[in-house]
């Protein structure tokens, strides 16, 4: 059959290759939300102290299995905040322990909760080598800091000053790019045949840089990377729907209060928890390329993991326009569920 006369799908369980949770009540509020449709996540280390430890991780991991629905199949797999301190002996017990899978590289200031990011590169390089040894991946958020570098230009300049020495320093080291946002970045993931990989969010899948600031200024779009021209869109369900085993979904579904998205300064973050599935699913369905789904949200990313991808299924059904909530209520205020701007035609059924 034709992708465009699909109306049903039944694919492998989902993962999430990246996700904030939070902690205390906005974790109680959205770790349900993630767990009714995905399998596994990869879960963010940017809490306020940052998880830097395994010790922290193995803590965090408990609270988080604590507010799960009774039943719930959800493995939230954890990842340890990389700093210019951080332990190579202590981040290699974690990872032998099966505590962390990951580790995650924030640049410092680049975005929420990174002050305790890195600065100075050549700082970690001890703790990278380790991780190539033990093969434990690294996670990065490739966008530089620097002042005078536009918005806009920050994760190709990251690529050719951060990403390309460090490829060189440890070629080993197995290493996703999160979040991208340009075809700079797809293009260097094409080209890249070993060892690195790209997570693609689902709302960097459907906004262009319009989408936040033409005809008033659309806080709840906002989030880092920025989303950037519809050529770099383009490029990017491009890789989505390809099939090819180097992109995969990373959510960074990242819940802010309104109180604090809606602010002078307000906070980066989309959270996209609750509709993630049905957005991929129109996504992929308008590309004509809804057979590919699976490959991008339940196979490429477990196996770029060195995981099995789930025995469970999820079916998705395409029907009249879907409901969901435009805010899910937590006990620290209202947080809104992202707007795609156009219906949702799939429906996710158990
Ligand atoms: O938009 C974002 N929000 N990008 C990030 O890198 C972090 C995240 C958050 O933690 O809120
Ligand atoms: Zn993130």
């Amino acid at each position: 059959m034709k992708d465009a006369n699909l109306t049903r799908l039944t694919i492998r369980r989902p993962d999430d290759w990246h996700l904030h949770l939070r902690d205390d009540a906005m974790l109680a509020a959205v770790a349900p939300q993630s767990a009714a449709h995905f399998a596994r996540a990869i879960v963010m280390p940017n809490l306020v102290p940052p998880v830097v430890t395994g010790a922290q991780a193995a803590a965090y991991r408990d609270r988080i299995r604590a507010v799960l629905p009774a039943g719930a199949d959800f493995t939230p797999l954890m990842t340890l905040y990389l700093t210019e301190d951080t332990d190579p002996a202590d981040l290699a017990q974690a990872h032998a322990a099966g505590i962390a899978v990951a580790a995650k590289l924030y640049p410092a200031g680049a975005t929420t909760n990174s002050a305790s990011g890195v600065r100075d590169f050549e700082r970690i390089r001890p703790v990278l080598e380790k991780m190539a040894e033990i093969g434990m991946i690294l996670c990065v958020h490739g966008e530089v800091t620097d002042p005078d570098i536009d918005i806009f230009d920050r994760e190709a300049v990251f690529i050719d000053r951060v990403l390309r020495p460090i490829r060189r320093w440890v070629p080993d080291l197995r290493i996703v790019m999160e979040h991208v946002t340009t075809a700079d970045a797809v293009d260097y993931v094409r080209d890249t045949h070993r060892n690195l990989a790209a997570t693609i969010t689902t709302h960097h899948l459907i906004i262009n840089r319009n989408h936040i600031l033409a005809g008033g200024i659309r806080p709840h779009y906002y989030c880092l990377p920025v989303a950037k021209r519809e050529s770099h869109r383009i490029a990017l369900v491009q890789a989505a729907v390809s099939g090819d085993p180097r992109f995969f979904l990373g959510t960074d579904s990242a819940p802010h209060v309104d109180a604090a998205k809606l602010q002078p300064c307000g906070c980066a973050g989309v959270f996209s928890a609750p509709n993630t599935l049905s957005c991929l699913a129109e996504v992929f369905d308008v590309a004509g390329r809804l057979r590919k789904l699976e490959a991008f949200v339940a196979l490429n990313g477990a196996q770029f993991y060195g995981l099995t991808p789930n025995a469970a299924t999820v079916t998705l059904v395409k029907g009249t326009p879907v409901d969901y909530p435009a805010q899910i209520t937590t006990a620290e205020g209202p947080v809104t569920v992202f707007d795609p701007g156009f219906p949702l035609h799939w429906r996710v059924e158990g």
